[in-house]
């Protein structure tokens, strides 16, 4: 679905960005990337999304749809004059809108009696299920998320993580969700790549191999986990 192969994309004299990452993501899998801040995973993912065309290296993405890839970041980026279902509309072209079942849409995010609100009316949750199904609507092959829910508290990222599995399982897309929160990759991911350095580069790939929905209590996540701060070189720090 997705290839990357020997992508670079520095700043600052090449101290900065990504360099000569590779991979490749199948049709319907979930990627979590993580890494510590700074070391390139924005970069990589506005790269991804095209919306950065001056990287070296080829990326392939495999969609036959008109709007290969959405997009959706940390915060919901709304338009604060637009009611949800506009919003929801905003890259919709005029003579397509008639073809759209908008309510399908706001039924999926868990948004059904919510189309006519504004955003200043919403919670933090449920802006940010109007950014979902804004990225939606476009039928993406490929879901990038910059920190989703990173700016939630911790029962609405619980909320929202559920929507995403459910997103996947109903439309198939494929994921590659950038996050902070090891225990939502745990959660949420097939596999998980680790970046590190300055600029970064792909130092490791864990395939989470246990079927979902899953505990997130699970004892082989939670193995996985101390794997993962192994990776990342995060010490514990005691007393
Ligand atoms: N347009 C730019 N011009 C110059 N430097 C940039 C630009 N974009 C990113 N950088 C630099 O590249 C590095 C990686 O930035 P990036 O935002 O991708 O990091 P990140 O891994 O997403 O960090 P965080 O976890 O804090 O979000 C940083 O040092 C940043 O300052
Ligand atoms: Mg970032």
């Amino acid at each position: 679905m997705l290839e990357v192969k020997q992508a670079t994309r520095t700043f600052n004299d090449g101290l900065a960005g990504f360099k000569n990452i590779s991979f490749s993501i199948q049709e319907g899998e979930t990627v979590g990337i993580l890494g510590t801040s700074g070391c390139g995973k924005s970069t990589l993912l506005r790269v991804l999304s095209g919306l950065d065309q001056n990287f070296e290296g080829a990326i392939e993405i495999a969609g036959l749809g008109e709007q290969p890839i959405g997009m959706i970041f940390q915060e919901p980026r709304l338009m604060p004059w637009l009611t949800v279902k506009e919003n929801i509309l905003f890259g919709v072209k005029e003579t397509k809108r008639k073809q759209v079942n908008i309510q399908d849409y706001l039924d999926l995010v868990g948004l059904s009696d919510f189309g006519d609100y504004y955003p200043k009316d919403l919670s933090g949750g449920m802006a940010q299920r109007t950014a979902i199904a804004r990225a939606l609507i476009g039928q993406p092959d490929v879901l990038l998320l910059d920190e989703p829910f990173s700016a939630l508290d911790a029962f609405t990222k619980m909320q929202l993580q559920d929507l995403l599995l459910k997103i996947q399982k109903k439309r198939l897309t494929t994921m590659v969700i950038v996050t902070h929160d090891i225990d939502e990759a745990l959660y949420l991911c097939d596999r998980i790549f680790i970046l590190g350095g300055q600029p970064g580069t792909l130092q490791a790939q864990l395939p989470i191999e246990t079927a979902k929905p899953r505990d997130r209590g699970d004892s082989f996540l939670a193995a996985k986990k101390a794997d993962i701060l192994a990776l990342l070189h995060i010490e514990k720090v005691v007393g």
